[in-house]
Formats: C-alpha cells, structure tokens, sequence
C-alpha cells in the first residue's frame, strides 16, 4: 500500500480537534445543520473536498461525473463501510443482510434474491397495493386533517409485509412501533455508545429486535413446514423464493439466519423510503396546484375513474415525471456512502483504499449547473423530451451500478399507484402554517410530519 502522507489530497476544513468543551459545543452547533454546513464547504473547496475526523478519511463529492466514477465506473473498488458506528448499528440491526455486506458474500445474495424482484414478481403484487390504498382510503372521511407522513408509513408497511411475507400480519401496529423504535436506534446517541453500555434507549432497541425477530422467524418457520408438505408450491412472495432457496436443491443454501437478515433488511430499506417520497410528492402537489390540475387531467384522462393497474402506468408519462421531480428535491435517501477497498481515483486524487467517499446526492440534485433553477418543482425536467438532457450522474435516488437499490421498481410501482388512487378520491391541502422541515437521519423525512387536510374529488 501507498505511503498515506505522500497523497496529494483536495482541500477541505482543518482536522477536527474536539479536545476543549467549547471545540465540542461548535461542533455540535455546526452539525445541527449539517446540509447546510456541507453546502458551505463545496462552496468554499469545490466539488470534493476532504475532511479528517479522528483517523477517518473522507471525501465529499457532489459533481455528477464524480458520483459516476464512484457508483459506476469505478464501482468495482468501493464497499460498504465496516468500521465506525454507524456501520456497528447496521450490522447488529440488519445483520449480514444485502445492505451491509461486501465482496462475494454479497454478490452471491443479492444474485439469489434477484429473482423476486423480477417484473413479473412485480407486476403481481400491484393490485394488493391498490386494494391496501383503498383500505386506507375507506378510513378517511372529507374535512378531517391527518398526519399524511403516518398515514403513508403505516400503507408501506403493510404492503411491504404482504408482497414480502404474503400474510396480513396481526398487530400491524406492533411490528410499526417496533420498526419505528430501530428506526430512531439509528440515531440514538446513547446506542452510539459500546453495546455493553446499559441505556432505556438500548432496551427499547433490544425489545423491538427481538419482537421483529420472533416474528421473522416464526414465519420462516411456518413456510418452511408449509411447502416442504407442498400444499401452496405456486406462492411467490419474498420469503417462499427464499426459503425454497434455503432448500437442498439450491446451489448456495441461505441459513435461516441469513433469511432472517435479508428479510429485516428488505422490511426496514422496502417501506420507509417509499414512504417519505410520497410523503413529500403530496406537500409538492399541494403546494403546486397547476402540477396537480395537469395530474389529475392525465388520471381522468387515462383512468376516467376507474382504479389504476400496472398496464396503466406507462400511458401516465406525468405521474412518474411528478414523483420524478418530487424525489429530486427531497430525495429520501439524500447521502450515500462508499468505502474505497482498493485505491480508487477522482479525477487527479488517489482515494487510499480505507477512506470513505459521501456522495452528497441532495445537493448535486439541487445544483444549478445542472439543474437550471433547482428550487422549482418542475417535472417537465422528466417528459420524454427533456429527460436526455439531464447529465449522467446528475439524479440517483435510488444510487446507480451494481449497488444500486435492488428494489427501485418496487418503489417505483408502488409509489406511482398509491398517489393515483389517493388522488383519484382526496386533494390533500397542507393547514396553513404547518411547518416543514427536512429531518435528516438515514433518511429524510417531514421533521414535523405532514398535517393535510382531506377534501374530497367532486
Ligand atoms: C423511493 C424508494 C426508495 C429509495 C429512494 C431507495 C434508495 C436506495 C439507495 C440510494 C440505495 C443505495 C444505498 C447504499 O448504497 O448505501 C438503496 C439500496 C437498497 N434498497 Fe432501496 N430505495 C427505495 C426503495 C426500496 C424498496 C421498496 C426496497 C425493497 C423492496 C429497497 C431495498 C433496498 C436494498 C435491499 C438495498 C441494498 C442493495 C444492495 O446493496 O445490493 N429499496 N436504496
């Protein structure tokens, strides 16, 4: 390996020294808002800009051919972190579960979990989406105000514990309340400690693992007696391809651990994310209502009011460029991070194998180079005419080359039928003065939620 010392890196703030009280407090102040404060830095050093934090390196980058480089071109030589805490708490969460894992290992799952996420497995679950938006639908009355953050969380979980399991699992509620207890772990300051340090949080943490574990286990259990007795052979959600891949006819067994992992994995990554874009679609909407008026056109238009199915959606050319748009300016997963496991380059500086590249993705989809007045909410930027000229690199939600999500059709699907059914029955209003502000943990949400009213479709 290369002498570290003699590395020409980009410029970038001092290393940090968190050695006074007073250095802590800054720290912490100049962190509150950390976007922002990222902003500043690109501002200040360019388009990467390197930081030391203790014996961590890393590399911010926003410029679209870099995010290129990284996630594509040169994506072979990046990982997952498996240092530092973030990447502890993934672990004791998720386990070796496709987000985490690295090299063969992962190759080898993600080539055995594929199969499910093929089109056809997809198209199949899109009218359990449109009858569970329905059921939702049926619970809502016209005038009322609701929280629509809560109400998208609690429609993504049910569909992803149904296309994923295939069961309407009991007590939807306890599985919502443990997700949202490892949900918050995640950012917990108490769970960054080492995880023999007692704290209420880290029992709450321990508590809602093992409820999701019993009830992980429990079905994996269940279909696994259920088809080695061959009654249901023709199931094909999630947890039946994989379990009959843990059978003795697959290549490369899944333990039942490994099943378990996976299965988390896909609960926690498959509903939450999905959620926020239509969480934040719905403030767009109601924010621009020449946007909406010209949807709700193209679902009259298309639908005349019948429930929208999967054959519809390409003959809806402004209901995907809208959620397109939509998740440019608030992407939910708005930073994605990459560690170099062999030297890497970006453009004429060596990346050393170890260091951490953070892909600022918010920002290169907020920037005015590429994006000619960022701030507007403009989904023409994704009608067939426009969407070539939008540079390679410039907008990754979902990442891009072999890591990318494995579910992005899923979502895409899923999130495109929910606003067409919503909006087919509700224009949803924001009440005035509701604030929004992006809250960013993993992901980013509404920090106050969403509160809109409900007025119904004439
Ligand atoms: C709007 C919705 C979604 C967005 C914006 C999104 C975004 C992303 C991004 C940016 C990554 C790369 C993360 C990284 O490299 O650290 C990713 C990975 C992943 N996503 Fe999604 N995702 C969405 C929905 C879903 C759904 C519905 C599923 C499952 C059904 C899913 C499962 C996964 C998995 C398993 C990975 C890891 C893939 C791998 O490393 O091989 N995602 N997603």
């Amino acid at each position: 390996m290369r002498d570290p010392s003699l590395l020409m890196r980009p410029p970038g703030p001092p290393p940090l020294s968190l050695k006074t009280p007073i250095a802590v407090l800054k720290y912490l102040k100049s962190i509150s808002d950390i976007a922002q404060l990222v902003r500043r830095r690109f501002e200040e050093y360019g388009d990467i800009y390197y930081a030391r934090l203790g014996k961590s390196e890393i590399y911010v980058i926003r410029r679209p051919e870099h995010v290129r480089q990284v996630f594509q071109v040169q994506g072979s030589r990046y990982g997952k972190a498996t240092q530092g805490t973030s990447a502890r708490l993934l672990r004791e969460f998720l386990g070796d579960g496709l987000l985490n894992s690295n090299g063969d290992f992962w190759k080898t799952q993600r080539r055995m979990i594929n199969p499910a996420f093929r089109k056809d497995m997809l198209t199949s679950h899109a009218p359990m989406m449109v009858e569970a938006t329905r059921a939702m639908l049926d619970r809502w009355s016209a005038g009322e105000v609701r929280d629509v953050s809560d109400e998208m969380m609690g429609l993504t979980l049910s569909i992803a514990t149904k296309a994923f399991f295939d069961h309407d699992i009991e007590g939807i509620r306890t599985v919502a309340e443990a997700m949202d207890t490892i949900r918050d772990g995640f950012t917990s300051p108490s769970l960054r400690l080492p995880p023999w340090v007692p704290s209420p949080a880290r029992r709450r943490v321990e508590r809602a693992l093992k409820d999701m574990d019993d009830l992980i286990y429990g079905l994996i259990d269940a279909r696994t007696r259920e088809l080695a007795s061959g009654v249901t052979e023709d199931r094909q959600d999630l947890l039946s391809v994989m379990v009959r891949l843990t059978g003795e006819d697959a290549g490369s067994p899944m333990s039942r651990k490994l099943l378990r992992d996976e299965l988390m994995t896909l609960m926690v990554a498959g509903h939450e994310t999905t959620s926020h874009a239509l969480t934040w679609t719905f403030y767009l909407l109601g924010e621009h209502p020449e946007v909406e008026s010209k949807l709700m056109e193209e679902l009259r238009e298309v639908l005349g009011g019948r429930a929208p199915t999967v054959d519809d959606l390409k003959r809806l050319p402004w209901l995907e460029a809208v959620l397109k748009e939509s998740m440019r300016l608030y992407p939910p997963a708005y930073v994605v991070s990459r560690v170099a496991e062999e030297d890497a380059e970006l453009d004429e500086y060596v990346v050393p194998a170890g260091a951490e590249v953070i892909v600022w993705l918010y920002w290169t989809h907020r920037d005015p180079r590429w994006w000619p007045e960022p701030l507007a909410f403009r989904p023409e930027r994704f009608s067939a005419e426009h969407e070539s000229e939008i540079p390679k690199g410039a907008y990754v939600p979902f990442a891009a080359g072999t890591r990318s999500c494995i579910g992005k059709r899923f979502a895409m699907m899923e999130a495109q039928l929910i606003l067409a059914a919503v909006l087919q029955r509700f224009q949803l209003e924001r009440v005035p003065g509701h604030p929004v502000v992006p809250r960013r943990a993993v992901t980013m949400s509404p920090k106050h939620g969403m509160k809109m009213r409900l007025i119904p479709r004439a």
